[in-house]
């Protein structure tokens, strides 16, 4: 009789014998799977991880003692198993390395072409009967290795851990993987947005877009204009529900300080986001016409406006002093925000305003713009400030990443387009050579409800559902409608939560997860991989940890 098979069974009846506890063992089907597992064909030859044991890294090297850091601490949150920090132990249980062997064989030839930023957080992550080794080609990998051997952890309290033996090459598909949090419909506390980065780093995003600024309220706070926080930040009221006319009468408010932000870039930083700030303009500014009423085409008066939907109060084209205003704020936002992207929004700005204004329309004149058989006289006057925002942000090294919307009155090649309004502009703008990130908000706006039966869910916002296995069956690149040449202009992809609907953390992170899973998915593996099935076999795991860390999220899955 062959034994073999019986062996891990044997193991674990011998070790749970003698410990207090379970012996249970890792599994290294993490979500979001790496690019590959080595199977073990040998699954008797098992690493047994105990508390005592240590992690060794370069103590000189900042990142790298941060990350052991982290993985001491999440080694002790998911099984209470206490490793001891012990840098220079070349025999300690798990070792951090920089460098992939991989790298060190390659031909002087081979080293000279780039590498891609995917490549760039590529780690490999092996067991054998010495310990764990964690490699890669930068401190981002060792992080990435780091969270995918911390989802790969039984949750259970326990003082070994079996690791099978393994080899795993892991590097993301996509540069961009990205979140959206639109902290101005409704306020989240610095608090939440640390513990929503934390989230988005376990599910390896790299892109936390920071909606700042509404209708419903201005939440940056820009020290030269004083008076657009704490006045622009606090509407009076809130509608209830679905702008059905009956309101709250409790006023609503809040704003991030300066120093606010650059506490959440570096806590984001260092979990490897970059967080991309959005000012959005010229429309879904009623909350700054209120406090600069001149800005507006009609003078105002504007109230931090109390209700959903679009404002046609938007910023006048045609008032020099709006440009001013664009470039103050903007510049102090570069001041905070070191981020190579600078979101300027540019979506929903109705024209009606400014095709009554005789400012806007004087400027038009100026201009010499005229309709020109595929773009309108007033798209155009919002290209017009497109491009002075553009080169303003240029000239501080900084690229514009506008919504599709931007599109429509003629693009600079080095804006970004972001493409909300289903695939149709990011199509375009692909094919026109535009760097785009794909966010249809048919499969990536979780704002919506994930379950079929809304009865069983909280009330949000109506239309369509955005079910999880929706969210996962999107494919950005689309190659039935771009070349092979065009798909290398899709960054990646975004999921957004729009918060109209959503008042509370709790809700927030209900709407967010699993939801965020299957996004992972979308964004880190290749096609070839992605399957429902086996994603939904690896997801119990994962909300066992989304209990560990104690976030809400949706018990339904459909
Ligand atoms: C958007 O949803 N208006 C970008
Ligand atoms: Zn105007």
């Amino acid at each position: 009789m062959n034994y073999k098979p019986l062996l891990p069974l044997l193991v674990l009846l011998l070790l749970a014998g003698s410990a207090r506890a379970q012996v249970l063992t890792a599994d290294y089907h993490v979500i979001p799977l790496p690019k590959s597992v080595q199977a073990n064909p040998n699954v008797s030859q098992m690493f047994t991880l105990k508390t005592g044991m240590g992690i060794a890294y370069d103590a000189t090297n900042e990142e790298a003692s941060r990350t052991a850091e982290f993985l001491r601490e999440w080694f002790e949150q998911a099984t209470g198993i206490r490793l001891v920090l012990t840098p220079k132990d070349k025999r300690a249980a798990i070792r951090l390395q920089i460098g992939l062997d991989a790298d060190k064989k390659k031909s002087r030839k081979a080293k000279a072409i780039p590498l891609t930023d995917q490549q760039l957080e590529a780690y490999v992550l092996k067991v054998d009967s010495k310990g764990i080794t964690l490699q890669a080609r930068q401190p981002v990998g060792l992080f990435r290795a780091a969270q995918t051997l911390r989802k790969s952890l039984p949750l259970v309290r326990t003082d070994a851990v079996l690791f099978p033996f393994t080899v795993i090459e892991d590097e993301p598909r996509f540069a961009y993987r990205g979140l959206l949090l639109d902290c101005a419909r409704h306020f989240f506390s610095v608090e939440t947005i640390k513990q929503m980065l934390d989230v988005m780093a376990l599910h390896g995003c790299n892109q936390f877009h920071w909606h700042l600024t509404e209708d419903q309220g201005w939440r940056f706070e820009v020290k030269a204009l004083p008076r657009l926080a704490l006045e622009g930040s606090i509407r009076e009221q809130t509608v209830i529900g679905p702008n059905a006319g009956i309101y709250d009468g409790t006023p609503y408010g809040g704003y991030y300080t300066q120093d606010e932000c650059r506490e959440i870039v570096r806590y984001a930083a260092e979990r490897y986001i970059n967080v991309i700030p959005e000012i959005d303009l010229p429309g879904h500014m009623q909350g700054a016409l209120h406090v600069f009423p001149n800005l507006g085409c009609t003078g105002g008066p504007y109230p931090v406006r109390t209700e959903w939907g679009v404002s046609r109060e938007v910023l006048c084209a045609g008032n020099p002093e709006t440009m001013t205003f664009i470039k103050t704020v903007l510049g102090e936002l570069c001041d905070v925000f070191p981020s190579k992207f600078i979101h300027i929004g540019g979506d929903e700005c109705p024209k009606n305003r400014w095709k009554e204004c005789p400012k806007c329309q004087a400027k038009a004149r100026e201009l010499g713009l005229t309709y020109d058989g595929k773009h309108s006289v007033e798209n155009q006057l919002q290209t017009y400030i497109n491009h002075e925002v553009e080169k303003f942000l240029n000239a501080r090294g900084r690229d514009l990443i506008g919504w599709d919307e931007t599109l429509e009155g003629g693009l600079t090649s080095g804006a970004v387009v972001m493409s909300w309004r289903g695939v149709k502009g990011g199509i375009e703008a692909a094919r026109q050579g535009h760097r785009v990130i794909m966010s249809p908000n048919v499969f990536a706006y979780i704002d919506h409800p994930q379950l079929k039966d809304v009865a069983k869910q909280p009330r949000t916002i109506g239309g369509y559902i955005v079910s999880a296995s929706k969210v996962y069956s999107f494919e950005p690149v689309l190659p039935d409608s771009l070349t092979v040449e065009q798909q290398q202009c899709i960054l990646g992809q975004q999921v957004n939560l729009w918060t109209e609907y959503i008042a509370y953390p709790e809700f927030a992170f209900y709407q967010l997860l699993p939801r965020l899973g299957a996004a992972a998915e979308v964004q880190w593996c290749r096609p070839e991989q992605k399957d429902w099935d086996s994603f939904t076999a690896r997801l119990p795991r994962l909300l066992q940890l989304y209990d560990r860390i104690g976030v809400k999220y949706c018990h339904g899955l459909e």
